[in-house]
């Protein structure tokens, strides 16, 4: 769908309501640069302890103790406060990390944290700024998530302009089809090349995220309550 892949030295948003599978993503995302691309990851995450991020990941296949153990992965669990100085901070905790064990991935979840530090709208996209070209300092690929506020309906790209600065988004959706919520995967901006602008199912699965068909025949899939289009012509063929 990204025509190629996420952009080496870039930032990648992946956005979406509570459960979507943010944080699914981004697990696999370092889990496969690990396992796949001997590209050693570091997670950053300001929402949930270590051990619980064990546990989520063993749930879609990773083992993320284990890549830790082999010195591929490193996890930091802070607030967004402390890690903001030391990201700016040569020598800190940010700069030891990824050189300790040559970090190529960066995953940070999430960024919304980032919203406790200050509530002005304009220094907190002056926060982001500085995060985030902190994370760009190295020569790592960066995927972070932002949570959307609204289930299903709403979509909002003012949220502090994280949406201005990072060169893709990700948007995860709820859809609620016949009287069951799917997952509906879309991207809606990839930096420099062509992306696949169809919406797709997503699925969690125990052995990771998969990427199914688009969804075919519905309208309004972004508004959560997709209607089935009618294929007049269809009919007008099958009557001639
Ligand atoms: N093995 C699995 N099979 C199916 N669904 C799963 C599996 N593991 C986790 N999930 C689902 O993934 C969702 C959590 O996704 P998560 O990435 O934590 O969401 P977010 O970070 O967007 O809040 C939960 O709804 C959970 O039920
Ligand atoms: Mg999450």
């Amino acid at each position: 769908m990204l025509g190629g892949g996420l952009l080496y030295n870039s930032v990648a948003v992946i956005k979406g309501a509570p459960g979507t599978g943010k944080s699914c993503i981004g697990m696999e995302y370092i889990s496969r640069g690990i396992i796949q691309h001997e590209e050693p990851g570091l997670i950053i995450t300001f929402e949930e302890f270590p051990r619980q991020l064990y546990r989520d990941a063993v749930s879609i296949g990773f083992d993320l103790r284990a890549y830790e153990k082999d010195n591929k992965l490193r996890t930091i669990f802070t607030t967004p406060g402390v890690f903001l100085r030391e990201i700016q901070q040569p020598g800190g905790i940010f700069d030891r990390t990824i050189e300790e064990i040559s970090a190529k991935r960066v995953f940070v979840d999430s960024m919304t944290q980032l919203e406790r530090i200050t509530q002005d709208p304009v220094q907190l996209r002056e926060i982001m700024y500085t995060f985030l070209n902190g994370l760009l300092r190295y020569e790592i690929t960066a995927l972070v998530t932002q949570e959307d506020a609204f289930i299903t309906g709403n979509m909002s790209v003012a949220e502090a302009g994280l949406s201005y600065i990072v060169d893709t988004i990700i948007q995860l959706r709820y859809v609620e089809i016949s009287s069951s919520i799917e997952r509906a995967l879309i991207v809606l901006k990839h930096r420099a090349s062509d992306h696949d602008k169809s919406i797709r199912r997503m699925l969690i699965t125990s052995s990771g995220i998969e990427i199914k068909t688009a969804f075919e025949g519905r309208e309004g899939i972004l508004s959560g309550n997709p209607y089935v289009t009618r294929r007049l012509k269809r009919a007008e063929e099958f009557f001639k």
